[in-house]
Parts: structure tokens; C-alpha cells; sequence
């Protein structure tokens, strides 16, 4: 049984995340690693993620917001932490008082950032982003040493860091990686002929890191190997020893025996073709359950067979057709992970909803309970 009041939830296995975490240590060399646990650990939750990460070898962690930050400090994690893009000037002052390492690529965002850091009289860490090629975030190439330039002058700001993101390294026939490593080399050659290379230079992300393309980088900034999903379909092979460390878990709520012809879930878009048992599931599209898995040959493991979802998966239910399988309520289902000699990876579903694993772990909604287990392998 599981420990919550639902017949729903999410198994999150910290000793796959501290497994993995300490491969990935290992592959990294003398690079350091970051966990990143933005978006609360991309659904499998940050500061148990954070503390897991953290005792298996992670140096530091990355998040997204100002507020993300905030929460790993607030459950005392005193690592480096690293916010990975600028944030409302609103937000600074606890940036600040959190002694995070903010992100910065705009001019203006550097004077307002040292302006409130030296009203408060502290120093803040900052590391410039730069877009070598992805073109969301970050200082133009030609215009990184100028940004540089005007941090190293400001007294109360201590640059601890340059920084780039890949747009593709999960694509390894894509020859965008190299051509984004080239121009974020001319940089650092640049500044190093100025002396003004900072603490931390780093690049790498899951995908660069699994490819072994980390070998300039300082720090790999690691999320989604870190859950135990490959980046990408593409960078299965290099992803093959990680352990997924979230599995989506329901009890069979109601079972039904319907005949040949009968219609089931909102506008009945599923006939039944022969009779079949019905199993209904209590969770649904607002657990991050996506409402038309059922269109795309969605599935589910009871008794350790597969059973396509049947009928739209509705808000807080959905149905499963288990054919001929005897199921009685309370019998264990299983959306994402293992059951028997059977599994489905985030990977299995993104695909068939023509995804990426990151958004289906991260859907999972908050109203899912999240229970902390340690499995051995
Ligand atoms: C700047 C930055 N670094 C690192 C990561 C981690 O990427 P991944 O989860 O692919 O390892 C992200 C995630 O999107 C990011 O935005």
C-alpha cells in the first residue's frame, strides 16, 4: 500500500537519483556537477532531489527562479546554487540575502543587480550567460567580453562564472554542438588574454555530458540524467545504465464488465469492439495524466500486462481495458515504470504523444502525493 490518502501517486526512488548521480560524477571527471532541480526537480521534488544529489557527489544545483532558490534554502541546503537565467528586479534583494549566483546577460540588469547589492553591502555572484547559438538567453557572442568588462569594474559584484547552453547536444548528427563550442572557446581565449577568466567556465548539460563532450567545462549543469532519463530517443545508447527514479502509481478504483458496442468516458469515442473487463483508474488529466493518451495507443501495466486506456482520460479518472484479465479493485496499475517483466518509460509516452520524458515528469501535477522509497537495483 502506499502511504497517502489516494489511490494515486508518485514513487520517487532516491536511490536511483543517488546512483546515477554518482555515474555521472564519475564520467565527469574533474568537472564538478550541478544538479539541476528547477521545476521542483523536474515533478520528482527539489530539495529531496537536492539532498540526494548532494550526498552522492553533486557540487552544486541549478534552478530556474528566484523562488526555487529560495526553497532549497529555506530546508537548509547550503550548496552553490546557481540561478540559470535573470530574474525581476523585484527578486534580488532575497537573491541576494539566499547568496545565490545569479545569471546575468544585460547591461542594464548588471547595474541594477550590483546597485541593490551594494545598498544591502554584500557581493553578489554572478555568471554571464552567453548565446552561442540557441538564441532564447544570454549575452551576443560579440558582445560577451564588453559584459564581462563591465562586471569585473563593479565592486560589488564578484563574477564567478561564463556560461553557454546547448540547443542540440541531444541530437549528436547535429553539428550545431561544435560550431556553439567554437564561438564560447574564442570567448574564453579572449578573456584569457586579458586575465580575466573567471572561476567557473562550463557548458555541458545532460546530453554533452552522456557524449563525453565535456571536457572544457568546469561544471556540467546535469537534470534529466540525473532522473534517469535519456535526453533524447537519440541518446538512449550513452543513457542506457541510468535508473529512472519516478514511477506513477493507481489502484483500480471500480471494474466493470461491459459488452461488445458499449461506448465509455466523455462522448462515448470508444466502442467497445468484444466484451471486455474495465478497470477505472482515480487519476486523471489534472494529475498530468494527458487527456488524449488514449488517441495515441496510451497504455498501462496491471498484473504485469499491458492494457490500452480506454475512452478520454478524464480530470480525476480514467478508464483501462484489461480484455479477459481478472481485476478486482485495489489490484496495483502502473502508468510509468515497472510491474513484473513489463515497464513504460517517460520516453515511451513522449513519443507517443510526440514529446520529450522532461515534459511528461514535470506534468505530473502537485496534487499527486510523492512517496520517497530507496529500492535497491
Ligand atoms: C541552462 C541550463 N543548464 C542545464 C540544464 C539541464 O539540462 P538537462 O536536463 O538536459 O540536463 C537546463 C535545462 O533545461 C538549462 O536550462
Amino acid at each position: 500500500m502506499s502511504s497517502t490518502n489516494r489511490w494515486a501517486w508518485v514513487e520517487v526512488d532516491l536511490a536511483a537519483i543517488k546512483a546515477n548521480v554518482a555515474g555521472l560524477v564519475k564520467q565527469a571527471g574533474s568537472s564538478q556537477l550541478w544538479a539541476t532541480v528547477k521545476a521542483n526537480g523536474y515533478g520528482h521534488g527539489a530539495v529531496e532531489v537536492a539532498r540526494a544529489a548532494l550526498n552522492a557527489g553533486a557540487s552544486g544545483l541549478c534552478v530556474a527562479l528566484a523562488d526555487e532558490a529560495h526553497e532549497l534554502r529555506e530546508a537548509k541546503i547550503a550548496a552553490p546554487i546557481l540561478i540559470v537565467s535573470e530574474q525581476p528586479e523585484a527578486a534580488f534583494e532575497q537573491m541576494l540575502h539566499d547568496d545565490v549566483a545569479a545569471t546575468v546577460y544585460n547591461e542594464a540588469t548588471i547595474n541594477n543587480y550590483a546597485a541593490v547589492a551594494k545598498r544591502l553591502g554584500v557581493v553578489g555572484k554572478v555568471h554571464l550567460k552567453v548565446d552561442t547559438g540557441m538564441h532564447r538567453v544570454g549575452a551576443p557572442v560579440d558582445s560577451a567580453i564588453a559584459r564581462i568588462e563591465q562586471i569585473s569594474a563593479l565592486s560589488s559584484l564578484q563574477l564567478d562564472g561564463i556560461y553557454t547552453h546547448f540547443a542540440a547536444a541531444d541530437l549528436p548528427s547535429h553539428d550545431e554542438t561544435d560550431k556553439q563550442q567554437q564561438r564560447f572557446d574564442g570567448i574564453v581565449a579572449e578573456l584569457d588574454r586579458k586575465g580575466l577568466r573567471p572561476k567557473f567556465v562550463h557548458t555541458s548539460n545532460s546530453a554533452a555530458l552522456l557524449r563525453n563532450l565535456n571536457s572544457k567545462t568546469d561544471i556540467v549543469r546535469v537534470g534529466i540524467a540525473i532522473y534517469g532519463i535519456a535526453p533524447s530517443n537519440e541518446t538512449e545508447d550513452v543513457a542506457s545504465r541510468l535508473r529512472p527514479a519516478m514511477s506513477l502509481h493507481a489502484r483500480v478504483s471500480h471494474v466493470q464488465r461491459l459488452s461488445a458496442g458499449e461506448g465509455i468516458s466523455y462522448g462515448l469515442r470508444t466502442r467497445l469492439e468484444k466484451s471486455a473487463n474495465i478497470a477505472t483508474l482515480p487519476l486523471g488529466y489534472a494529475d498530468g495524466v494527458p487527456r488524449r493518451l488514449w488517441r495515441v495507443g496510451g497504455e498501462v501495466l496491471i498484473g504485469g500486462k499491458r492494457c490500452p486506456i480506454v475512452g478520454v482520460v478524464t480530470m480525476d479518472q480514467m478508464m483501462v481495458n484489461c480484455g479477459d484479465l481478472e481485476v478486482n479493485i485495489g489490484d496495483r496499475a502502473v502508468l510509468l515504470g515497472a510491474q513484473k517483466s513489463e515497464s513504460i518509460s517517460a520516453n515511451e509516452i513522449a513519443t507517443r504523444l510526440e514529446t520529450i520524458g522532461y515534459e511528461i515528469v514535470c506534468g505530473i501535477s502537485a496534487r499527486m502525493p510523492r512517496v520517497y522509497v530507496e529500492n535497491k537495483a
